[in-house]
């Protein structure tokens, strides 16, 4: 995809929140990477609460990459780690941020990325503000932007109040993932799938996002935001957008967001009656977790997308933690054959196609279809059409990375628009705020009682990573 907007290179890159989680998991192996490819000629500045030099700072990237990546000369990491240096303070101190502009005074471009709590967006905003980095810099922002619509109006508000519209990059990393965005290629550069795209053909589509495991020590952040704001507003949205979207008029990016951006505007807002939300036994006794926490840590809802190509068509939606398995999975459910030929007496009725898009691990397509079983019967069993698309077309680069080498570089497309953002929490916010308990669930189910009622009764098996 082309992108016309692409400007200057950045000469710096400023982490808020350098001590975290985030950084540690995704943003210091990524930047590792960068630098390896001869991606990263530029310093790397943390900035952080803890009471940390610079030394500690490159030991603790050292040790991110070294848990990321498996063994690592000490080499290569010295000549990574070299750049980093670190700046503490309070968030909400001048000093902090002045401090920072001192390192930065000869730096003309920085990039300046808040993987930070959304609450203190506002106060770091209004730091670098005061001391000049703001008209200068790019600011990335993580998600959830917000906590809903309003407050999201809010928080683009402050941030275009500092921010040039075109130096706000918000993030979501499902856009930097090269199976996300290889739906559009697997949609519109294949022509075989244009016919049956649509309601016709399609019986219902179901997107898991599914995951093995808890919090991960980050309860206390997710305690705040809870399963719909973590990765339904978001990733599971934007998988929608991308499945149900009419091609885009042109290849730049502006055309590729309009058409994201009209198709979300199609979809209605999420109801209540149709959504159920777990809570899987034992959240609550978690470090970081409110005491009677009602934070939802299992979702399951059913959307409609009111456009001439969807209408009617059900779109379930399931995401949570603690589920059997890890998978990110879209499954298109075709309708079955108008007549049963094959099916015979005994065998009943076939299974209708369905084509599973894997988004997540092992990433790839499979397509059921019914063959011939052999012998003297018409009977008919499902086989499976099966790419995987590590095997076929080689590794892939981690979206954090792909996302970082965007921001640096200025390319703006894989990053959300403030009104694709805005729509994906007009649709969410009814189901935001509840009177009910989340439903309990035990870990290693696929949810509480009452989930399978949303997808009608049937819940497709996903290709889960245990
Ligand atoms: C993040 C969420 O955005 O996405 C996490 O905050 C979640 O809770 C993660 O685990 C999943 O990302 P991925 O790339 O592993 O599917």
């Amino acid at each position: 995809m082309s992108d016309r907007s692409v400007s200057d290179r950045a000469d710096a890159l400023v982490l808020f929140g350098a001590t975290g989680d985030l950084a540690r998991k995704k943003l210091f192996p990524a930047l590792f990477h960068l630098a390896e490819n001869g991606e990263l000629d530029m310093p790397v500045v943390g900035v952080a609460r803890s009471d940390w030099d610079d030394e500690q700072l490159r030991e603790y990237a050292a040790e991110a990459v070294r848990h990321s990546v498996g063994r690592v000369s000490k080499k290569r990491l010295a000549t990574f780690v070299e750049r980093l240096r670190y700046v503490q303070g309070d968030y909400g101190e001048l000093a902090t941020h002045k401090a920072l502009a001192e390192i930065l005074a000869e730096r003309a471009l920085p990039v300046i990325y808040l993987a930070i709590p959304p609450s203190i967006f506002p106060t770091v905003v209004q730091g670098l503000q005061k001391v000049g980095l703001a008209e200068r810099g790019r600011v990335v922002v993580e998600k959830p932007f917000g906590r809903d619509r309003s407050s999201a109006q809010d928080l683009n508000a402050c941030l275009s109040s500092a921010f040039d519209q075109d130096a706000i990059f918000r993030i979501d990393h499902y856009l930097g993932k090269e199976s996300v965005e290889g739906l559009l290629a697997f949609r519109f550069a294949n022509t075989l799938l244009e016919p049956i795209w649509n309601r016709r053909y399609v019986a219902n589509v179901q997107v898991t996002f599914a995951e093995s495991f808890g919090t991960e020590g980050r309860a206390g952040f997710f305690d705040d935001v809870g399963t719909v704001r973590d990765v339904v507003q978001n990733h599971l949205l934007q998988t929608v957008a991308l499945l149900a979207m009419e091609p885009p008029i042109s290849d730049t990016a502006d055309a590729y967001r309009d058409e994201e951006v009209r198709v979300l505007r199609q979809v209605e807002p999420m109801d209540p009656a149709s959504t159920v939300v777990g809570q899987y036994v034992g959240y609550l006794d978690e470090d970081g977790v409110k005491p009677e926490s009602t934070t939802e840590t299992f979702v399951a809802t059913r959307l409609f997308v009111d456009s001439w190509r969807w209408a009617g068509v059900p779109f379930y939606l399931r995401a949570g933690k603690y589920l059997p398995g890890s998978a990110t999975e879209a499954v298109i459910e075709l309708h079955r054959p108008p007549r049963l030929l094959f099916a015979g007496q005994r065998a009943g009725v076939p299974e209708a196609n369905r084509l599973h898009l894997r988004l997540g691990h092992g990433d790839g397509v499979t397509l059921s279809m019914q063959a011939k079983v052999p012998g003297p019967d018409m009977v008919t069993q499902e086989v499976a059409l099966d790419v995987d698309f590590e095997d076929a077309l080689g590794l892939r680069r981690e979206a954090y990375e792909r996302l970082l080498r965007d921001a640096i570089v200025g390319l703006r497309h894989r990053f959300a628009r403030e009104d694709t953002i805005d729509e994906e929490w007009r649709i969410v916010d009814p189901i935001l705020e509840r009177d009910d308990r989340p439903r309990p669930y035990y870990k290693g189910t696929w949810g509480p009682e009452g989930v399978d009622g949303i997808a009608g009764g049937h819940w497709h098996t996903v290709s889960l990573k245990k």
